[in-house]
Protein backbone atom coordinates (compact mmCIF):
# COMPACT_ATOMS: atom_id res chain seq x y z
CA UNK A 1 0.00 0.00 0.00
CA UNK A 2 0.88 3.51 -0.93
CA UNK A 3 -0.57 6.99 -1.01
CA UNK A 4 0.17 8.22 2.22
CA UNK A 5 -0.84 12.44 2.33
CA UNK A 6 2.04 14.32 4.40
CA UNK A 7 -1.00 16.46 5.98
CA UNK A 8 -1.84 13.55 7.82
CA UNK A 9 1.69 13.86 10.15
CA UNK A 10 0.79 12.34 13.60
CA UNK A 11 4.19 12.55 15.31
CA UNK A 12 7.23 14.97 14.64
CA UNK A 13 10.24 12.55 14.12
CA UNK A 14 11.77 13.24 17.80
CA UNK A 15 8.68 11.86 19.51
CA UNK A 16 8.06 8.23 18.87
CA UNK A 17 8.67 6.19 21.89
CA UNK A 18 8.44 3.13 23.69
CA UNK A 19 4.67 4.04 24.77
CA UNK A 20 3.83 4.33 21.11
CA UNK A 21 4.81 0.66 20.30
CA UNK A 22 1.62 -0.86 18.13
CA UNK A 23 0.52 2.71 17.63
CA UNK A 24 0.28 3.43 13.73
CA UNK A 25 2.07 6.83 13.01
CA UNK A 26 2.31 8.49 10.60
CA UNK A 27 5.95 10.66 9.68
CA UNK A 28 7.09 12.72 7.15
CA UNK A 29 10.56 14.49 6.72
CA UNK A 30 13.57 14.11 4.52
CA UNK A 31 15.79 10.94 3.86
CA UNK A 32 18.80 11.42 6.44
CA UNK A 33 20.54 8.21 5.86
CA UNK A 34 19.37 5.16 3.84
CA UNK A 35 21.08 1.46 4.48
CA UNK A 36 19.77 -1.50 1.68
CA UNK A 37 20.54 -4.37 4.03
CA UNK A 38 19.44 -6.74 0.96
CA UNK A 39 16.93 -9.67 1.67
CA UNK A 40 14.49 -6.82 1.67
CA UNK A 41 15.77 -4.93 4.33
CA UNK A 42 15.85 -1.25 4.15
CA UNK A 43 16.70 1.15 7.06
CA UNK A 44 15.59 4.97 6.61
CA UNK A 45 16.44 7.19 9.10
CA UNK A 46 13.27 9.88 8.42
CA UNK A 47 14.73 13.77 9.27
CA UNK A 48 12.29 16.36 10.32
CA UNK A 49 12.76 19.93 12.30
CA UNK A 50 12.71 18.24 15.77
CA UNK A 51 14.92 15.11 14.84
CA UNK A 52 15.51 11.76 13.44
CA UNK A 53 13.47 8.46 13.43
CA UNK A 54 14.33 4.64 11.72
CA UNK A 55 11.92 3.26 9.67
CA UNK A 56 12.23 -0.22 8.23
CA UNK A 57 10.91 -1.43 5.36
CA UNK A 58 11.20 -5.52 5.09
CA UNK A 59 9.30 -7.85 3.00
CA UNK A 60 7.15 -9.44 5.38
CA UNK A 61 5.83 -6.37 7.23
CA UNK A 62 5.58 -3.71 4.50
CA UNK A 63 5.25 -5.70 1.47
CA UNK A 64 7.10 -6.21 -1.85
CA UNK A 65 5.77 -3.27 -3.54
CA UNK A 66 6.56 -1.13 -0.90
CA UNK A 67 10.18 -2.17 -0.32
CA UNK A 68 11.01 -1.73 -4.26
CA UNK A 69 9.68 1.61 -3.99
CA UNK A 70 12.08 2.27 -0.62
CA UNK A 71 14.89 0.99 -2.84
CA UNK A 72 14.49 4.47 -4.93
CA UNK A 73 14.70 6.65 -2.13
CA UNK A 74 17.53 8.52 -1.92
CA UNK A 75 19.61 10.77 0.91
CA UNK A 76 17.35 14.19 1.01
CA UNK A 77 14.06 13.20 -0.61
CA UNK A 78 11.30 14.07 0.91
CA UNK A 79 8.72 11.10 1.98
CA UNK A 80 5.44 10.39 4.43
CA UNK A 81 5.64 7.33 6.06
CA UNK A 82 2.99 5.42 7.60
CA UNK A 83 3.57 2.21 9.66
CA UNK A 84 3.59 0.80 13.44
CA UNK A 85 6.00 1.29 15.81
CA UNK A 86 7.83 -1.40 17.52
CA UNK A 87 10.96 -1.79 20.02
CA UNK A 88 14.17 -1.70 17.95
CA UNK A 89 15.17 -4.98 16.56
CA UNK A 90 18.84 -4.64 16.79
CA UNK A 91 19.26 -3.06 20.22
CA UNK A 92 18.59 0.63 21.31
CA UNK A 93 20.59 3.46 19.89
CA UNK A 94 21.54 5.60 22.62
CA UNK A 95 22.57 8.73 20.69
CA UNK A 96 18.95 9.15 19.40
CA UNK A 97 16.26 10.33 21.74
CA UNK A 98 13.85 8.18 19.55
CA UNK A 99 16.71 5.01 19.72
CA UNK A 100 14.68 2.33 21.19
CA UNK A 101 12.01 2.18 18.68
CA UNK A 102 11.80 1.44 14.89
CA UNK A 103 8.74 2.42 12.75
CA UNK A 104 7.73 -0.43 10.20
CA UNK A 105 6.80 0.93 6.99
CA UNK A 106 2.99 0.22 5.64
CA UNK A 107 2.67 3.26 3.42
CA UNK A 108 5.15 5.38 1.90
CA UNK A 109 4.92 8.52 -0.30
CA UNK A 110 7.55 10.72 -1.69
CA UNK A 111 6.62 14.15 -1.89
CA UNK A 112 9.52 15.67 -3.16
CA UNK A 113 12.65 14.19 -4.94
CA UNK A 114 16.47 15.20 -4.43
CA UNK A 115 18.00 14.88 -7.47
CA UNK A 116 22.03 16.17 -8.29
CA UNK A 117 22.35 17.41 -4.90
CA UNK A 118 25.62 19.35 -4.94
CA UNK A 119 26.60 18.16 -1.30
CA UNK A 120 24.78 15.93 1.46
CA UNK A 121 24.22 18.46 4.46
CA UNK A 122 24.16 16.01 7.24
CA UNK A 123 27.09 14.78 5.96
CA UNK A 124 29.73 16.52 7.80
CA UNK A 125 32.66 14.68 6.16
CA UNK A 126 31.94 16.24 2.72
CA UNK A 127 30.63 19.55 4.16
CA UNK A 128 32.00 21.86 1.43
CA UNK A 129 33.54 25.31 2.31
CA UNK A 130 31.55 28.07 3.10
CA UNK A 131 30.87 29.72 -0.24
CA UNK A 132 29.45 26.63 -1.48
CA UNK A 133 26.86 26.11 1.70
CA UNK A 134 25.25 29.89 0.93
CA UNK A 135 25.00 29.07 -2.53
CA UNK A 136 22.98 26.33 -1.58
CA UNK A 137 21.67 27.93 1.72
CA UNK A 138 18.54 25.68 1.99
CA UNK A 139 20.47 22.30 1.91
CA UNK A 140 22.77 24.14 4.55
CA UNK A 141 20.27 25.41 7.13
CA UNK A 142 18.83 21.97 6.81
CA UNK A 143 21.58 20.69 9.00
CA UNK A 144 20.90 20.08 12.22
CA UNK A 145 23.74 22.80 13.76
CA UNK A 146 21.94 25.70 11.81
CA UNK A 147 18.75 24.64 12.63
CA UNK A 148 19.51 24.83 16.40
CA UNK A 149 20.83 28.25 15.67
CA UNK A 150 17.75 29.50 13.20
CA UNK A 151 15.33 28.41 16.52
CA UNK A 152 17.91 29.75 19.07
CA UNK A 153 17.52 33.32 17.35
CA UNK A 154 13.77 32.99 17.21
CA UNK A 155 14.13 32.07 21.45
CA UNK A 156 16.23 35.32 21.72
CA UNK A 157 13.96 37.22 19.57
CA UNK A 158 10.70 36.23 21.56
CA UNK A 159 12.45 36.80 25.17
CA UNK A 160 13.24 40.19 23.70
CA UNK A 161 9.57 40.31 22.94
CA UNK A 162 8.52 39.35 25.92
CA UNK A 163 10.84 41.39 28.51
CA UNK A 164 10.31 44.55 26.51
CA UNK A 165 6.33 44.15 26.60
CA UNK A 166 6.33 42.94 30.16
CA UNK A 167 8.61 46.59 30.81
CA UNK A 168 5.89 48.68 29.26
CA UNK A 169 7.44 48.90 25.58
CA UNK A 170 5.19 49.50 22.41
CA UNK A 171 6.50 47.79 19.01
CA UNK A 172 6.56 50.42 16.28
CA UNK A 173 7.67 50.17 13.10
CA UNK A 174 9.86 52.73 11.22
CA UNK A 175 10.51 53.01 7.20
CA UNK A 176 13.15 51.54 5.72
CA UNK A 177 13.33 54.17 2.73
CA UNK A 178 14.21 57.46 4.62
CA UNK A 179 16.21 59.77 4.64
CA UNK A 180 19.99 59.47 5.71
CA UNK A 181 20.74 58.77 9.13
CA UNK A 182 23.71 59.41 11.79
CA UNK A 183 25.13 56.30 12.10
CA UNK A 184 28.25 57.49 10.23
CA UNK A 185 28.87 54.82 7.78
CA UNK A 186 28.30 54.94 4.07
CA UNK A 187 24.70 54.88 3.12
CA UNK A 188 22.93 52.39 0.83
CA UNK A 189 21.11 54.08 -1.42
CA UNK A 190 17.49 54.12 -3.71
CA UNK A 191 16.45 55.85 -6.62
CA UNK A 192 13.54 57.19 -6.46
CA UNK A 193 11.25 56.88 -9.63
CA UNK A 194 8.78 59.35 -8.52
CA UNK A 195 10.76 62.56 -7.93
CA UNK A 196 13.77 61.40 -10.45
CA UNK A 197 16.80 62.16 -9.49
CA UNK A 198 16.11 62.20 -5.64
CA UNK A 199 17.14 59.35 -3.23
CA UNK A 200 16.05 57.45 -0.23
CA UNK A 201 18.54 55.89 2.13
CA UNK A 202 17.70 52.55 4.17
CA UNK A 203 18.26 53.41 7.98
CA UNK A 204 21.36 52.56 9.54
CA UNK A 205 19.33 52.14 12.37
CA UNK A 206 15.90 53.79 13.29
CA UNK A 207 17.78 56.44 15.69
CA UNK A 208 15.71 60.25 13.95
CA UNK A 209 12.73 57.85 13.95
CA UNK A 210 12.92 56.85 17.21
CA UNK A 211 13.88 59.28 19.31
CA UNK A 212 10.54 61.39 17.27
CA UNK A 213 8.31 58.28 18.49
CA UNK A 214 9.21 60.20 21.54
CA UNK A 215 8.39 63.66 20.89
CA UNK A 216 5.46 61.74 19.58
CA UNK A 217 4.39 60.84 23.30
CA UNK A 218 4.72 56.90 22.83
CA UNK A 219 7.17 57.11 26.26
CA UNK A 220 8.45 53.47 25.73
CA UNK A 221 9.23 52.44 22.24
CA UNK A 222 11.20 48.79 20.60
CA UNK A 223 11.35 47.34 17.41
CA UNK A 224 13.36 44.24 16.02
CA UNK A 225 14.99 46.21 13.10
CA UNK A 226 16.68 45.89 10.10
CA UNK A 227 19.96 48.45 9.49
CA UNK A 228 21.91 48.78 6.42
CA UNK A 229 25.37 50.07 6.67
CA UNK A 230 27.69 50.03 3.31
CA UNK A 231 31.05 49.16 4.97
CA UNK A 232 33.49 46.24 4.67
CA UNK A 233 31.84 42.71 6.39
CA UNK A 234 33.67 41.24 9.27
CA UNK A 235 33.58 38.76 11.07
CA UNK A 236 31.22 39.89 13.65
CA UNK A 237 29.56 42.94 10.82
CA UNK A 238 27.33 42.34 7.84
CA UNK A 239 26.03 45.81 5.69
CA UNK A 240 22.56 44.06 6.92
CA UNK A 241 21.89 43.34 10.33
CA UNK A 242 19.52 43.81 12.91
CA UNK A 243 19.37 45.80 16.06
CA UNK A 244 16.50 45.15 18.93
CA UNK A 245 16.43 48.95 18.77
CA UNK A 246 14.87 50.45 22.22
CA UNK A 247 13.77 54.46 23.20
CA UNK A 248 12.54 55.92 26.42
CA UNK A 249 11.32 59.45 28.01
CA UNK A 250 12.03 60.47 30.86
CA UNK A 251 15.03 58.87 31.61
CA UNK A 252 18.46 59.08 32.92
CA UNK A 253 21.19 56.99 32.18
CA UNK A 254 20.01 54.30 35.50
CA UNK A 255 17.10 53.91 33.73
CA UNK A 256 18.37 52.41 30.39
CA UNK A 257 21.12 50.61 31.83
CA UNK A 258 18.66 49.05 34.80
CA UNK A 259 15.71 48.08 31.60
CA UNK A 260 18.57 46.21 29.74
CA UNK A 261 20.07 44.47 32.65
CA UNK A 262 16.77 42.99 33.29
CA UNK A 263 16.23 42.16 29.33
CA UNK A 264 19.60 40.38 29.17
CA UNK A 265 18.50 38.69 32.44
CA UNK A 266 15.48 37.61 31.09
CA UNK A 267 16.88 36.83 27.83
CA UNK A 268 19.70 34.20 29.38
CA UNK A 269 17.24 32.59 31.49
CA UNK A 270 14.76 32.13 28.96
CA UNK A 271 17.06 30.91 26.24
CA UNK A 272 19.88 29.26 27.93
CA UNK A 273 18.52 28.76 31.27
CA UNK A 274 21.26 30.98 33.07
CA UNK A 275 20.94 33.34 35.53
CA UNK A 276 22.70 36.91 35.15
CA UNK A 277 23.23 38.24 38.39
CA UNK A 278 24.44 42.20 38.85
CA UNK A 279 26.18 43.83 35.90
CA UNK A 280 29.33 45.96 36.97
CA UNK A 281 29.83 48.86 35.41
CA UNK A 282 33.42 50.54 34.50
CA UNK A 283 34.07 53.98 32.99
CA UNK A 284 35.70 54.25 29.62
CA UNK A 285 39.05 55.93 31.39
CA UNK A 286 38.96 52.86 33.54
CA UNK A 287 38.50 50.28 30.39
CA UNK A 288 41.54 52.13 28.73
CA UNK A 289 43.95 52.43 31.87
CA UNK A 290 43.44 48.86 32.49
CA UNK A 291 42.72 46.73 29.28
CA UNK A 292 43.57 49.34 26.72
CA UNK A 293 40.43 48.82 25.04
CA UNK A 294 36.86 50.20 25.53
CA UNK A 295 35.30 46.95 24.99
CA UNK A 296 37.25 44.85 27.76
CA UNK A 297 37.05 41.19 28.04
CA UNK A 298 37.11 40.92 31.64
CA UNK A 299 37.34 37.22 31.73
CA UNK A 300 40.80 36.50 32.57
CA UNK A 301 43.44 39.13 33.67
CA UNK A 302 46.65 39.92 32.05
CA UNK A 303 45.50 43.53 32.91
CA UNK A 304 47.73 46.58 31.80
CA UNK A 305 49.24 48.25 34.71
CA UNK A 306 50.81 51.82 34.52
CA UNK A 307 54.63 52.21 35.10
CA UNK A 308 55.27 55.93 33.87
CA UNK A 309 56.50 57.07 37.61
CA UNK A 310 58.85 53.99 38.52
CA UNK A 311 60.08 53.50 34.57
CA UNK A 312 61.11 57.58 34.89
CA UNK A 313 63.58 56.77 37.63
CA UNK A 314 65.45 53.78 35.37
CA UNK A 315 68.35 55.19 32.42
CA UNK A 316 66.32 53.67 29.75
CA UNK A 317 66.33 55.62 26.89
CA UNK A 318 63.11 53.89 25.40
CA UNK A 319 61.38 54.81 28.35
CA UNK A 320 62.41 58.10 29.43
CA UNK A 321 63.29 59.29 25.95
CA UNK A 322 59.01 58.52 26.06
CA UNK A 323 58.13 59.52 29.32
CA UNK A 324 59.70 63.42 28.46
CA UNK A 325 57.90 63.30 25.00
CA UNK A 326 54.41 63.59 27.15
CA UNK A 327 54.08 59.41 26.87
CA UNK A 328 53.72 56.52 29.01
CA UNK A 329 55.17 53.03 30.02
CA UNK A 330 52.37 50.24 30.44
CA UNK A 331 53.14 46.75 31.34
CA UNK A 332 51.47 43.44 30.85
CA UNK A 333 52.44 40.60 33.47
CA UNK A 334 52.10 37.24 31.94
CA UNK A 335 51.91 34.14 34.67
CA UNK A 336 54.53 31.54 33.71
CA UNK A 337 55.05 33.48 30.68
CA UNK A 338 59.07 33.51 30.82
CA UNK A 339 58.82 29.71 29.78
CA UNK A 340 55.33 29.52 27.73
CA UNK A 341 56.43 33.03 25.54
CA UNK A 342 59.35 31.63 23.48
CA UNK A 343 61.35 34.55 21.15
CA UNK A 344 60.09 33.20 18.56
CA UNK A 345 56.45 33.66 19.82
CA UNK A 346 57.59 37.38 21.39
CA UNK A 347 59.19 38.03 17.48
CA UNK A 348 55.62 37.68 16.44
CA UNK A 349 54.06 39.51 19.13
CA UNK A 350 56.49 42.86 18.18
CA UNK A 351 55.40 42.33 15.31
CA UNK A 352 51.76 42.14 15.83
CA UNK A 353 51.74 45.80 18.31
CA UNK A 354 53.43 47.43 15.26
CA UNK A 355 50.37 47.40 13.54
CA UNK A 356 49.04 49.68 16.01
CA UNK A 357 51.91 52.51 16.07
CA UNK A 358 53.93 51.19 18.64
CA UNK A 359 57.66 51.04 18.02
CA UNK A 360 58.65 47.96 19.48
CA UNK A 361 57.56 45.17 22.28
CA UNK A 362 60.63 45.47 25.20
CA UNK A 363 60.27 42.27 27.36
CA UNK A 364 61.70 40.88 30.35
CA UNK A 365 61.79 37.70 32.39
CA UNK A 366 61.11 37.54 36.27
CA UNK A 367 63.74 34.66 37.28
CA UNK A 368 65.22 34.16 40.36
CA UNK A 369 64.15 37.63 42.09
CA UNK A 370 65.49 39.39 39.23
CA UNK A 371 64.56 40.71 35.93
CA UNK A 372 66.49 38.96 33.20
CA UNK A 373 67.03 39.10 29.56
CA UNK A 374 65.55 41.27 27.12
CA UNK A 375 65.59 44.92 28.77
CA UNK A 376 66.05 43.44 32.11
CA UNK A 377 69.15 45.06 33.05
CA UNK A 378 67.65 48.73 32.44
CA UNK A 379 65.48 48.10 35.00
CA UNK A 380 67.61 47.03 37.69
CA UNK A 381 67.66 50.40 39.32
CA UNK A 382 63.80 49.73 40.03
CA UNK A 383 63.94 46.15 39.99
CA UNK A 384 62.41 45.49 43.49
CA UNK A 385 59.79 47.86 42.96
CA UNK A 386 58.79 47.11 40.08
CA UNK A 387 58.33 43.58 41.28
CA UNK A 388 56.34 44.18 43.84
CA UNK A 389 54.33 46.65 42.01
CA UNK A 390 53.64 44.17 39.18
CA UNK A 391 53.36 41.23 42.04
CA UNK A 392 55.67 39.55 39.98
CA UNK A 393 56.47 35.86 40.54
CA UNK A 394 59.09 33.67 39.35
CA UNK A 395 58.94 32.36 35.92
CA UNK A 396 56.65 35.24 34.80
CA UNK A 397 57.02 37.23 31.79
CA UNK A 398 56.85 41.06 31.45
CA UNK A 399 55.80 42.73 27.98
CA UNK A 400 56.52 46.54 28.27
CA UNK A 401 54.11 49.33 26.16
CA UNK A 402 55.77 52.67 25.28
CA UNK A 403 54.89 55.22 23.86
CA UNK A 404 51.53 58.02 23.13
CA UNK A 405 49.19 57.04 25.67
CA UNK A 406 46.85 56.18 23.10
CA UNK A 407 49.33 53.94 21.12
CA UNK A 408 50.81 52.21 24.35
CA UNK A 409 47.24 51.24 25.43
CA UNK A 410 46.15 50.23 22.64
CA UNK A 411 48.97 48.20 21.23
CA UNK A 412 49.08 46.28 24.43
CA UNK A 413 45.31 45.90 24.57
CA UNK A 414 45.08 43.95 21.30
CA UNK A 415 48.24 42.20 22.54
CA UNK A 416 46.35 41.01 25.99
CA UNK A 417 43.76 39.65 23.71
CA UNK A 418 45.89 37.80 21.62
CA UNK A 419 48.26 36.60 24.34
CA UNK A 420 44.97 35.45 26.30
CA UNK A 421 44.09 33.48 23.31
CA UNK A 422 47.68 31.76 23.00
CA UNK A 423 47.83 30.89 26.47
CA UNK A 424 44.71 29.41 26.88
CA UNK A 425 43.16 31.43 29.29
CA UNK A 426 39.83 32.64 28.09
CA UNK A 427 37.39 30.64 29.34
CA UNK A 428 35.68 27.92 27.09
CA UNK A 429 31.64 29.06 25.92
CA UNK A 430 29.16 28.88 28.90
CA UNK A 431 31.90 28.84 31.58
CA UNK A 432 31.65 32.77 32.10
CA UNK A 433 29.00 35.59 30.61
CA UNK A 434 31.16 38.45 31.73
CA UNK A 435 28.64 41.46 31.22
CA UNK A 436 30.30 44.37 31.25
CA UNK A 437 28.64 48.20 30.59
CA UNK A 438 31.07 50.86 30.05
CA UNK A 439 30.03 54.31 30.96
CA UNK A 440 31.25 57.56 30.58
CA UNK A 441 32.38 58.25 27.09
CA UNK A 442 34.38 61.22 25.91
CA UNK A 443 31.48 62.99 24.22
CA UNK A 444 33.67 63.43 20.78
CA UNK A 445 37.06 62.63 19.66
CA UNK A 446 39.99 63.97 17.44
CA UNK A 447 39.81 63.38 14.04
CA UNK A 448 43.47 63.68 12.99
CA UNK A 449 43.10 63.15 9.06
CA UNK A 450 40.03 65.44 8.83
CA UNK A 451 40.98 67.85 11.76
CA UNK A 452 37.86 68.40 13.58
CA UNK A 453 36.20 66.56 16.66
CA UNK A 454 33.89 63.53 15.98
CA UNK A 455 31.12 62.18 17.54
CA UNK A 456 31.78 58.80 19.88
CA UNK A 457 28.46 58.10 19.76
CA UNK A 458 26.45 59.88 17.69
CA UNK A 459 25.88 64.11 17.20
CA UNK A 460 22.61 63.18 19.78
CA UNK A 461 24.18 62.05 22.67
CA UNK A 462 24.05 64.31 25.17
CA UNK A 463 26.95 65.88 26.78
CA UNK A 464 27.03 65.73 30.69
CA UNK A 465 25.35 68.92 31.31
CA UNK A 466 27.36 69.69 34.20
CA UNK A 467 30.46 70.06 32.03
CA UNK A 468 28.71 72.45 29.27
CA UNK A 469 30.77 74.91 29.82
CA UNK A 470 33.83 72.79 28.58
CA UNK A 471 32.27 72.31 25.16
CA UNK A 472 33.73 75.52 24.12
CA UNK A 473 37.46 75.17 26.09
CA UNK A 474 38.33 71.73 26.39
CA UNK A 475 36.02 69.71 24.13
CA UNK A 476 38.04 66.36 24.42
CA UNK A 477 37.84 66.05 28.23
CA UNK A 478 33.78 66.28 28.36
CA UNK A 479 31.80 63.39 28.71
CA UNK A 480 28.60 61.91 27.41
CA UNK A 481 25.61 60.34 28.75
CA UNK A 482 26.50 57.50 26.04
CA UNK A 483 26.87 53.82 27.42
CA UNK A 484 27.90 50.51 26.14
CA UNK A 485 26.94 46.98 26.71
CA UNK A 486 30.10 44.53 26.94
CA UNK A 487 30.04 40.89 26.79
CA UNK A 488 32.90 38.90 27.00
CA UNK A 489 34.75 41.77 25.57
CA UNK A 490 32.35 42.23 22.54
CA UNK A 491 29.73 45.43 22.23
CA UNK A 492 26.45 43.83 21.84
CA UNK A 493 24.61 46.95 22.71
CA UNK A 494 25.37 50.84 22.53
CA UNK A 495 23.30 54.02 23.41
CA UNK A 496 22.93 57.13 25.00
CA UNK A 497 20.74 59.62 26.28
CA UNK A 498 20.26 62.24 23.98
CA UNK A 499 20.33 66.07 23.63
CA UNK A 500 16.44 67.18 24.00
CA UNK A 501 17.19 71.05 23.93
CA UNK A 502 17.51 72.70 20.50
CA UNK A 503 20.34 75.29 22.14
CA UNK A 504 22.55 71.96 23.39
CA UNK A 505 22.12 70.38 19.87
CA UNK A 506 23.23 73.41 18.33
CA UNK A 507 26.17 73.47 20.35
CA UNK A 508 26.98 70.35 19.57
CA UNK A 509 26.37 70.81 15.60
CA UNK A 510 28.49 73.54 16.37
CA UNK A 511 31.63 71.55 18.01
CA UNK A 512 31.38 68.59 15.32
CA UNK A 513 31.67 71.49 12.45
CA UNK A 514 28.12 71.28 11.31
CA UNK A 515 26.63 74.57 10.25
CA UNK A 516 22.92 75.70 10.99
CA UNK A 517 22.63 74.87 7.26
CA UNK A 518 23.66 72.01 6.88
CA UNK A 519 22.34 70.95 10.00
CA UNK A 520 19.53 71.62 8.93
CA UNK A 521 19.34 69.81 5.68
CA UNK A 522 20.44 66.57 6.92
CA UNK A 523 18.73 66.45 10.30
CA UNK A 524 15.47 69.61 10.11
CA UNK A 525 12.89 67.16 10.61
CA UNK A 526 14.46 65.81 14.09
CA UNK A 527 15.67 69.65 15.21
CA UNK A 528 11.71 70.83 14.66
CA UNK A 529 10.87 68.45 16.54
CA UNK A 530 12.70 69.23 19.13
CA UNK A 531 11.46 72.75 18.84
CA UNK A 532 7.85 71.28 19.34
CA UNK A 533 7.40 69.80 23.24
CA UNK A 534 10.29 67.02 23.49
CA UNK A 535 10.65 65.28 26.45
CA UNK A 536 14.02 64.10 27.83
CA UNK A 537 14.59 60.86 26.41
CA UNK A 538 17.25 58.30 26.02
CA UNK A 539 17.91 54.85 24.10
CA UNK A 540 19.90 51.88 23.36
CA UNK A 541 20.45 49.18 20.39
CA UNK A 542 21.01 46.08 20.54
CA UNK A 543 23.12 43.85 18.21
CA UNK A 544 20.51 40.67 18.06
CA UNK A 545 23.08 38.93 15.34
CA UNK A 546 25.65 39.50 18.29
CA UNK A 547 23.75 38.23 20.93
CA UNK A 548 22.61 34.83 19.32
CA UNK A 549 26.50 34.39 17.95
CA UNK A 550 27.43 34.96 21.82
CA UNK A 551 24.52 32.28 22.89
CA UNK A 552 25.65 30.15 19.96
CA UNK A 553 29.36 30.32 20.55
CA UNK A 554 30.10 31.32 17.01
CA UNK A 555 32.85 33.98 15.72
CA UNK A 556 30.92 34.10 12.35
CA UNK A 557 28.29 36.38 12.00
CA UNK A 558 26.96 34.20 9.36
CA UNK A 559 26.28 31.48 10.97
CA UNK A 560 23.68 33.30 12.83
CA UNK A 561 21.75 35.14 9.28
CA UNK A 562 19.51 32.59 7.33
CA UNK A 563 20.66 34.60 4.54
CA UNK A 564 23.58 36.53 4.74
CA UNK A 565 26.24 38.32 2.69
CA UNK A 566 30.03 37.13 1.81
CA UNK A 567 32.71 39.42 1.97
CA UNK A 568 31.88 41.33 -0.89
CA UNK A 569 28.54 41.91 -0.31
CA UNK A 570 27.03 38.98 -2.62
CA UNK A 571 24.34 36.22 -1.44
CA UNK A 572 25.43 33.58 -3.50
CA UNK A 573 22.43 32.17 -3.68
CA UNK A 574 19.98 34.90 -5.48
CA UNK A 575 23.06 36.36 -6.88
CA UNK A 576 21.90 39.43 -5.68
CA UNK A 577 23.50 42.11 -6.48
CA UNK A 578 23.22 41.79 -10.01
CA UNK A 579 22.22 43.92 -13.24
CA UNK A 580 19.22 45.74 -13.68
CA UNK A 581 17.32 46.40 -16.97
CA UNK A 582 17.99 49.11 -19.46
CA UNK A 583 14.54 49.88 -19.04
CA UNK A 584 14.25 49.53 -15.22
CA UNK A 585 17.32 52.69 -14.80
CA UNK A 586 15.67 54.70 -17.52
CA UNK A 587 12.40 54.42 -15.18
CA UNK A 588 14.56 56.14 -12.55
CA UNK A 589 16.51 58.20 -14.75
CA UNK A 590 19.77 56.49 -13.95
CA UNK A 591 22.88 55.35 -15.97
CA UNK A 592 25.60 53.20 -14.78
CA UNK A 593 29.02 54.79 -15.18
CA UNK A 594 30.58 51.42 -14.90
CA UNK A 595 32.95 50.23 -17.50
CA UNK A 596 34.54 47.26 -15.45
CA UNK A 597 34.00 43.85 -14.88
CA UNK A 598 31.58 42.61 -12.23
CA UNK A 599 33.55 42.03 -8.84
P1 LIG B 1 25.51 51.34 17.20
O1 LIG B 1 25.96 51.81 15.89
O2 LIG B 1 26.49 51.30 18.34
O3 LIG B 1 24.32 52.23 17.76
O4 LIG B 1 24.88 49.89 17.04
C1 LIG B 1 24.30 49.21 18.14
C2 LIG B 1 24.73 47.76 18.16
O5 LIG B 1 24.47 47.12 16.92
C3 LIG B 1 25.47 46.15 16.65
N1 LIG B 1 26.08 46.47 15.35
C4 LIG B 1 26.29 45.57 14.36
N2 LIG B 1 26.06 44.26 14.29
C5 LIG B 1 26.37 43.62 13.14
N3 LIG B 1 26.88 44.21 12.05
C6 LIG B 1 27.13 45.55 12.05
N4 LIG B 1 27.62 46.15 10.96
C7 LIG B 1 26.84 46.29 13.26
N5 LIG B 1 26.94 47.59 13.62
C8 LIG B 1 26.48 47.67 14.89
C9 LIG B 1 26.47 46.21 17.78
C10 LIG B 1 26.22 47.56 18.37
O6 LIG B 1 26.52 47.59 19.76
N6 LIG B 1 21.37 54.19 16.84
C11 LIG B 1 22.43 53.74 17.74
C12 LIG B 1 21.88 53.20 19.02
C13 LIG B 1 21.36 54.23 19.97
O7 LIG B 1 22.03 55.25 20.18
O8 LIG B 1 20.28 53.99 20.54
C14 LIG B 1 23.23 52.66 17.02
O9 LIG B 1 22.89 52.14 15.98
O10 LIG B 1 26.16 45.18 18.72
Amino acid sequence: MSGVAATSRTHHCAAIRPEHADQTVTLAGWVDSYRNQGKGLIFVDLRDREGLTQVVFDREDSGEELCAMADTLRVEDVVAVTGTVRMRGGGPNPRLATGEVEVVATGLEVLGKAEGLPFQPTDPESLPGEEIRLKWRYLDLRRPKMQKILRMRHRVAQAMRRSLDEQGFLEIETPILCKSTPEGARDFLVPSRLQPGEFYALPQSPQIFKQILMVAGCEKYFQIARCFRDEDPRADRQAEFTQLDVEMSFVTVDDVVETISTLFRDIWREALGVAIGDIPRMTYADAMERYGIDRPDTRYGLELQDLTALASKTDFKVFTGAIEAGGVVKAIRVPGGASSITRKILDGYTEFVKQFGAGGLPAAKFEGGAFTTGVGRFLEPIAGDLASHLGCEDGDLVVFGVGPKKVACRSLGELRIRMARDLGVVPKHGEAWNFLWVVDFPLVEWNEDEKRWDSMHHPFTSPRLDQMDLLATDPGAVLSLGYDLVLNGSEVAGGSVRIHRRDVQAKVFELLGLTEEQARVKFGFLLDALRHGAPPHGGIAVGLDRTVMHICDTDNIRDVIAFPKTQTGADMMSGAPSGVDEKQLKELHIASTWTGEKA
